[in-house]
């Protein structure tokens, strides 16, 4: 079944990124001209998706407004003669059918993910981490989606990590299928050293079917008191299998400082209008360092 909706949970406290983050959601940091919820539309529409949920809360309404159109600026634009900037403007605006639903309290991902519910209704669906941009020639989302298509299990993004950041992520139990696709088949959130199953873990991106919303209304709070979306997804994998792919593309944790700055480096290094100038003032900068 081909897979045309996808939900970008954009809810949490990004308290990881404060200040920067207590009035501008972290989801609307830019990077280099485009904030990061834009990459991710934009990475959800290349793999052939048309109907995106993104889940807000309070104090999030830039993003609304991102992919609204805007008469008082576009007007300003076509009177000046910028009409190259005016169609780039108004394109955000017709991307996808974007939805919004408020998560009422920040209650963890799975939360997150289970106010989408009547968005997805019988459907599988996309999960795409508001805080999490993946730049990449063959779209992330659409890696993930052609498996979900080719399976019917649920898919996961991995990646490989550090022994020092498995610790603090999931860990996951795969074996081969062929080329960069795996079976996965047991996970552990956060796990303790010697419980580590593989330095995979479920970074960025995920398909799921319809049925884990049932898992997630049993679900009891797990880590930090929040309804995880990995103790869903563990049910999954243990009973039916998981499917992971480790996908192609480079990712930029836009909850995390480093993250945004590596995004801005990498991404305007190969921007057309600023990417030799910036080459330029790096080099200058490095023989300093
Ligand atoms: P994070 O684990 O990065 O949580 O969420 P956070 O609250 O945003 O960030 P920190 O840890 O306080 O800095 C991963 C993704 O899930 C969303 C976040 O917006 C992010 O895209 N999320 C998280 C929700 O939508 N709702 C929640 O209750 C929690």
């Amino acid at each position: 079944m081909k897979v045309t909706k996808a939900i970008i949970p954009a809810a949490g406290l990004g308290t990881r990124v404060l200040p920067a983050s207590k009035s501008i959601p972290k989801e609307m940091l830019p990077i280099v001209d485009k904030p990061a919820i834009q990459y991710i539309v934009e990475e959800a529409v290349q793999s052939g998706i048309t109907d995106i949920l993104i889940i807000t809360n309070r104090g999030k309404s830039p993003m609304e407004d991102h992919f609204d159109r805007a008469p008082e600026l576009e007007e300003r634009l076509l009177a000046s003669g910028k009409t190259e900037l005016y169609d780039e403007i108004v394109s955000i605006t017709e991307m996808a059918n974007i939805q919004y639903i408020r998560q009422k309290e920040t209650k963890g991902l799975g939360h997150a993910v289970w106010c989408a519910k009547s968005f997805v209704g019988d459907d599988p669906f996309a999960v795409m981490y508001g805080d999490d941009v993946i730049i990449s020639d063959l779209p992330a989302c659409g890696q993930l989606c052609r498996a979900y298509e080719e399976f019917g299990l649920a898919t996961v993004g991995m990646k490989e990590v550090t022994a020092e950041q498995i610790l603090k992520y999931s860990s996951l139990k795969t074996e081969p299928i062929r080329d960069n696709l795996f079976r996965v088949t047991d996970m552990i959130e956060k796990p303790r050293p010697d419980q580590v199953l593989s330095l995979y873990s479920i970074l960025g991106r995920c398909v799921l079917p319809p049925k884990i919303f049932d898992i997630l209304e049993n679900t009891a709070p797990g880590a930090g008191g929040e309804i995880q979306l990995t103790d869903a997804m563990l049910q999954l994998a243990r009973t039916e299998g998981m499917i992971g792919v480790d996908y192609i593309g480079t990712r930029y944790d836009m909850g995390n400082k480093l993250g945004i700055l590596q995004a801005s480096v990498e991404v305007g290094l190969k921007h057309p209008e600023i990417g030799a100038e910036l080459r330029e003032y790096l080099k200058k900068l490095a023989k300093t360092l």
